[in-house]
């Protein structure tokens, strides 16, 4: 198996393009399963989820052509050709569990495998299956698989979520857009990838009002129509390549990257000391000589700090001055790279869902490995500022949502590079 080898190098300097949101993507995937007609997607990012989702869509009738190098895709799913989507696939990738709405929405029925297990948490989909019950649907779970039916088609229901769910709110969506009448989900997410699927789904043709805030209503229409769309910035990579510069020191410009995207990240690094400003092409973050200061950082949902981010600031803040408690509110088994990272020099007490870090004078490499993406970079972060040599192994999570991550790196002077298995 493939390893990334990162040896400390001092500051970083360059600029790094943040490419097409993962998270965004994959849901708009499988929004392509609502309509007969082409969906063209642009700014595709190129990574192993959107390879495995496309071989899911597939296997359902959605035939998916690749162009631009696959920085763009054309998803045509004129016929659903079976409603069933296998474990071999959804236990690899759980957005994939994100077909369930769309299909349902538009054949009446879907046979969708639970997802299992997850490193970071349960994950339940208790939230997707309630709603789409309210709306109508009969469930049954049947040998590990989801089975959805509403012969006569689903209809307009209110959705009250009892907490925010960026998965649940986006599959009751494209449930909803081809119901009959009017679904109020309340408690939405406010994800940026769920404005992004709304806005897709009404140049599709559907009737949504109010994503972006807690409550979406949507008004149901009899059927959705192709379109293009371009895939916003990803911002997750961008506040991890934000967190570069500041754990390396250096200054770096994150091209296509906006701070509305990152607003919470952005706030914490500056009261950290970090400098984060706008440029005619994006952000820009730099480190001056001062040092980093400890902050506490609790994620939440978005506009809150996202848990997606919570590791790469847990690295930033190992060699920070002073001691930071940073707070897990999302997923109940998420602090997996603090033992890595303790390897590496750091000083870290878990507790429960809270993490006190006490800043060290410098990390030191080590061999190292982590079970999830967000953790396997907190990693390749922390080597960049530890002394000596870091050899993160698993390398296949980082394929999963990082494009190019060694070259980008590189390109702003960092010493990074895959090192291939005998
Ligand atoms: C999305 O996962 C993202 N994945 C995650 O990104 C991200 O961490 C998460 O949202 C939170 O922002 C994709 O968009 C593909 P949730 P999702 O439903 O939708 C619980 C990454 O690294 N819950 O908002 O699965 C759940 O267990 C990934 O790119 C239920 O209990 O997250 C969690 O504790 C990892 N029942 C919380 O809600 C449900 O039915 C929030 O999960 C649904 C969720």
């Amino acid at each position: 198996m493939d390893s990334i080898l990162v040896t400390g190098n001092g500051a970083l300097s360059g600029e790094i393009p943040i490419a097409g949101a993962k998270n965004t993507c994959l849901k708009l995937m499988c929004a392509a399963l609502l309509t007969e007609d082409p969906l063209t997607l642009t700014n595709v990012p190129r990574l192993s989820d959107v390879t495995t989702l496309s071989t899911l869509l597939e296997s359902l009738g959605c035939e998916v052509a690749l162009l631009q190098n696959g920085h763009a895709m054309v998803l045509s799913a004129a016929e659903i050709k079976s409603r069933v989507a296998h474990y071999d696939i959804v236990r690899k990738l759980r957005a994939s569990f994100n077909v369930l709405g769309p299909l349902i929405g538009r054949c009446g029925e879907a046979v969708v495998s639970l997802p299992g297990g997850c490193a970071i948490g349960a994950r339940k989909v208790d939230l997707h299956l309630d709603a789409l019950e309210k709306m109508g649907a009969e469930i049954e779970l049947k040998e590990g698989y989801v089975h959805a039916a509403a012969p006569r088609g689903l209809r307009g229901a209110r959705i009250d979520f009892p907490f925010v769910s960026v998965g649940a709110t986006e599959n009751t969506l494209c449930a909803a857009v081809l119901a009959k009448g009017t679904t109020v989900i309340r408690n939405a997410a406010r994800e940026p990838d769920t404005v992004a699927l709304a806005e897709c789904l009404q140049a599709m043709g559907a009737q949504i009002d109010g994503a972006g805030t807690g409550e979406i209503v949507v008004d149901g229409v009899d059927q959705l129509h192709g379109t293009t769309h371009r895939v916003i910035a990803d911002r997750i990579e961008l506040g991890t390549y934000m967190i570069a510069p500041a754990i390396a020191g250096g200054s770096v410009e994150l091209i296509g990257g906006e701070r509305r995207l990152v607003g919470a990240l952005a706030d914490k690094l500056e009261e950290a000391g970090i400098e984060v400003g706008d440029t005619s092409r994006g952000l820009t973050v730099r480190r001056g000589n001062a040092p980093v200061k400890a902050v506490d950082v609790a994620t939440a949902p978005f506009p809150g700090f996202p848990t997606d981010l919570q590791a790469q600031m847990m690295a930033l803040m190992c060699t920070a001055e002073g001691t930071s408690v940073l707070e897990e509110t999302i997923f109940e088994n998420r602090f997996m790279h603090a033992p890595e990272l303790i390897r590496m020099g750091a000083e870290i007490d878990v507790h429960g869902g809270h993490a006190t870090v006490t800043g060290v004078e410098r990390l030191k490499g080590a061999p190292v490995m982590a079970t999830d993406l967000r953790a396997s970079v907190s990693l390749i972060l922390a080597g960049l500022a530890a002394e000596g040599e870091t050899v993160v192994s698993r390398v296949y999570h980082l394929d999963r949502g990082y494009e190019r991550l060694e070259e980008k790196l590189r390109g702003c002077g960092a010493l990074v590079e895959r090192v291939e298995a005998a």
